[in-house]
């Protein structure tokens, strides 16, 4: 072959090579949001691990979840891991042995998981982290969850409000505060503290607010939470803190306690009923009387729990911020649905960073549940109407107090 026709081949190839990847590329640009990894199929089977059932709302998060999915053509199998690590690393093993194609995770202990979603992805699983994001690993493909740090602002407000802080609450003498943060092991406890820290550190500062175990002080920082957390979110570690607060407190009168889950904010009562009886939510603490030693403190809360809904209905709570979890797991469904679909899911929110990669995040909005709602805040009733509880629980939830 002389080297005219040489040339001439070499030509036509590399103009059929052109040819077919410009087809290639059309094909590619025709989605542009074609997922690289469409290992998902309908009728695949989708691997869910929750916490506990211990908890309330991780009960209807994990049912929400198989009957959304069922009904977007997967198949579920959904495991329970006593809130213990070890367990959940063998729940999510267990669940890719049974062909589970992706794993949803709402972790215990969110940089334990890590080896156990790595493991998974490993044999080419899609992994989701479910409301908790799984730290400290490349192995997360996306990250669900609701506003964390609106949860810590709606609880500050409702103490700012109630304690007229922005008015003369605390001028004349400091009013007493206990605050407390959630699971030292989970990320989103950091990010619900730093929420309400962030409004009510001002007040530390200009002295309207004291804190008499000393835990917390004007100098305390966002990064400080763990010397307040309360492992495992556990109603009972929480009173046992709660004990040791009040021997510090003594006789004097309580205006707020900062508690960022409902169960906490359980054990935060038993223990001041038991360090107090002479405090009654029968007598709320008012900012007109700020030195009546028997008022009954503000008492924050999280998750709209069966306790949370009856101890608002009965004014030994204020507030709850309740996530509507259905629409967590629509969202859930909704981005596995697309990658089975072909399609690369858009995430909505700034991604989230977990150390090792910056996790495509969602952010829902959760709602503040009252017992007389004003502007945007929602009444009790709102768990019915969004199917988070039945009439017949939120009857039983009204009817009698817990704590007197
Ligand atoms: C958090 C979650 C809260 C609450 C808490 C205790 O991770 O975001 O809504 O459920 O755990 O279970």
């Amino acid at each position: 072959m002389n080297f005219k026709k040489l040339a001439k081949m070499a030509v036509i190839i590399i103009a059929s090579v052109a040819l077919l990847s410009a087809c290639g590329s059309s094909t590619r640009g025709s989605s542009a949001s074609k997922s690289t990894s469409p290992s998902l199929k309908k009728g695949d089977l989708i691997g869910i691990s929750m916490p506990t059932k211990a908890d309330q709302r991780w009960n209807v998060d994990g049912a929400n979840l198989v009957k959304d999915l069922k009904k977007a053509g997967f198949k579920t199998k959904i495991e329970y891991a006593n809130n213990s690590p070890s367990q959940q690393s063998n729940d999510i093993n267990n669940l890719v042995s049974a062909g589970a194609k992706a794993i949803i995770v709402a972790a215990v202990d969110g940089t334990a998981v890590g080896p156990a979603v790595e493991q998974a992805k490993s044999q080419g699983d899609i992994v989701i982290a479910y409301d908790r994001l799984i730290m400290n690993t490349k192995a997360v493909d996306y990250y669900v969850t609701f506003d964390l740090e609106r949860t810590g602002i709606l609880e500050a407000n409702t103490i700012i409000n109630k304690l007229d802080l922005k008015g003369n609450g605390g001028k004349t003498k400091p009013l007493n505060i206990a605050l407390f943060a959630g699971s030292d092991d989970d990320n989103n406890a950091p990010y619900f503290f730093k929420g309400a820290w962030d409004l009510l550190k001002p007040y530390f500062e200009s002295g309207q607010l004291v804190d008499p175990s000393g835990l917390v002080t004007k100098d305390t920082t966002d990064a400080d939470w763990k010397k307040i957390s309360v492992h495992a979110w556990d109603q009972n570690q929480a009173q046992k803190q709660m004990d040791a607060f009040m021997t510090k407190l003594s006789q004097k009168p309580l205006a707020a306690v900062l508690s960022p889950y409902d169960a906490i904010s359980l054990g935060v009562m038993k223990s001041i009923k038991n360090a107090r009886p002479d405090m009654s939510p029968s007598t709320p603490f008012s900012a007109s009387n700020p030195d009546n030693k028997s008022a009954w403190p503000v008492i924050t809360g999280q998750d709209g729990m069966d306790i949370g809904i009856t101890n608002i209905k009965f004014g030994a709570q204020a507030q709850t911020v309740f996530k509507n979890v259905a629409l967590l797991a629509n969202k859930t469904t909704s981005i596995l649905t697309q990658i089975a679909d072909d399609k690369k899911p858009k995430s909505t929110d700034a991604p989230m960073s977990n150390g090792k990669k910056d996790v495509p995040t969602w952010l829902l909005k959760s709602d503040e549940l009252v017992k007389n709602p004003t502007g945007d805040q929602k009444g009790l009733h709102y768990e019915v109407e969004v199917g988070f509880i039945t009439e017949k629980q939120y009857q039983k939830d009204i009817a009698a107090p817990i704590i007197k």
